[in-house]
């Protein structure tokens, strides 16, 4: 099961690629502007700091023509760059060409089972369907999630299914219930994710304990 973080800011990819649980990054246009600064210099530099990590980069262009282009380009930045495509009808064709050329693609912007089949179907990386985007609308994101684990495990297929646009640490606990390989979601998710007011308590009560005891050194 891997975890990624979906944001472009440096300092706590640093950080928190240190707890050993990071699998990889996903960017979006959303997300670099909210950094500002030389994009390509930060993609490079996400791309170092988690070498043998998943780094999604999204294009920007629109035409399916540049999109292609670009794409191929963003790819050659780095090894370890999974290039990010809208699940647009105009590319899927695009997308059937840059997988046929072994260029990992991360298809985004996934709503429905249907839309996962076909990009399945071409053979994509990842599918990345929006829970927190469906849940805004009042549909049950995760339910998607669970409809896209069935049918990709009745067929066989090896594309992975990423769950991303994660809002709350309990969207992320049920896409794992769900069955997505992966899970991406923001910074304050994952560090919620990790911490608990019991086990703090614990610790309190335990050392307060452990003083009143009065022993020096131990053991
Ligand atoms: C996925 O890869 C996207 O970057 C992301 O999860 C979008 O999330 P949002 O709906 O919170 O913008």
């Amino acid at each position: 099961m891997k975890i990624f973080l979906d944001t472009a800011n440096i300092a706590k990819i640093k950080e928190l690629s240190q707890t050993g649980l990071i699998d990889g990054i996903t960017t979006n246009p959303s997300l670099l502007f909210k950094e500002g600064g030389d994009a390509k210099k930060i993609i490079l530099e996400i791309c170092s700091i988690l070498p043998d990590g998943d780094i999604s980069v999204e294009i920007t262009k629109t035409n399916p023509d540049d999109v292609y282009k670009q794409a191929k380009e963003i790819a050659a930045l780095s090894k370890n760059i999974i290039v990010k495509i809208p699940c647009h009808a105009d590319y899927y064709k695009i997308i059937n060409k840059l997988v046929i050329e072994e260029v990992p693609v991360n298809v985004t912007l996934v709503f429905t089972m249907l839309q996962s089949l076909m990009m399945a179907k071409l053979g994509v990386t990842y599918i990345s369907p929006f829970v927190g985007r469906l849940d805004d609308l009042d549909v049950d994101g995760n339910v998607i999630i669970s409809e896209i684990r069935e049918m990709l495990d009745n067929y066989n297929f090896e594309t992975e299914l990423l769950a991303a646009s994660i809002r709350t640490v309990r969207e992320f606990h049920e896409a794992i219930l769900n069955g997505a390989d992966a899970v991406t979601m923001p910074v304050e998710i994952f560090e919620k994710s990790i911490k608990h007011i019991l086990t703090n308590q614990g610790i309190e009560k335990f050392t307060e304990d452990w003083k009143k005891l009065g022993i020096q050194q131990f053991p």
